[in-house]
């Protein structure tokens, strides 16, 4: 299972990169927009900070609605570096440039995916990943693991090679349950990702195991 954090925030790439487990970053207007990101001079400078950080790829979101400007904007973002994976949302002209990207080789990553016919579309298309959003669904009272669940049988039924990236994880449960479904990637905050490391039994036993060694070596 791929690790991907869900930020534009460099430092907390710097860090998830450091820890040793990260497999790639996924950002959007939203993440660029919190971290005061703005103007395409700006905004492409910080594509390139992030793929200098990471060693995987790097979802960069197209900000057009139209089949011209997707593949324009698209082809811009995909020049900067080989880890730029361009972002595309689930609209009836991304899909279009979701095969259009993918006819040419360029990776994409279809986002705001809500539903199990969106994401079989999208790997119609040839999408690279397909970004259904748990999180939100759970926030309306829907179940976003169900739609992981469904789209992982849909893909394995015929062997469609669009990799499932659960995205809009809020917390460790979401990681894991995704790893038991068999989610390609996920993408979440560096919170919980760093969540799944605690257990207050290993604090614990590491603090009786450090004052065995020390009465032992006094
Ligand atoms: O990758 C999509 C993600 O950024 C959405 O997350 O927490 O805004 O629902 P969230």
């Amino acid at each position: 299972m791929k690790f991907f954090i869900d930020t534009a925030n460099l430092a907390q790439i710097k860090e998830a990169q450091d820890l040793g487990v990260l497999d790639g970053v996924t950002t959007n207007p939203s993440l660029m927009a919190k971290e005061g990101i703005s103007g395409d001079t700006n905004v492409i400078a910080h594509y390139k900070a992030i793929c200098d950080i990471v060693e995987g790829d790097v979802s960069a979101e197209v900000i057009s609605t139209d089949f011209k400007g997707m593949v324009r904007e698209g082809e811009a973002l995909a020049e900067l570096d080989e880890k730029i994976v361009v972002k595309i949302p689930m609209v009836k002209d991304g899909v279009k440039a979701l095969k259009y990207f993918s006819d040419k080789g360029i990776k994409t990553n279809c986002t705001l995916i809500f539903s199990a016919g969106q994401a079989l579309l999208a790997a119609k298309a040839g999408a690279t990943y397909v970004s259904p959003f748990i999180g939100r669904l759970d926030d309306i009272s829907t179940d976003g693991l169900g739609l992981i669940e469904n789209i992982r049988v849909i893909y394995d039924n015929y062997g469609f090679e669009t990799e499932i990236l659960a995205a809009s994880v809020r917390h460790p449960m979401h990681i894991i349950e995704c790893a038991q479904i068999g989610a390609d990637v996920m993408t979440g905050p560096l919170s919980a990702i760093e969540a799944l490391l605690k257990h207050p039994l290993t604090d614990i036993g590491l603090a009786k195991f450090l004052a065995d060694h020390a009465k032992a070596n006094s």
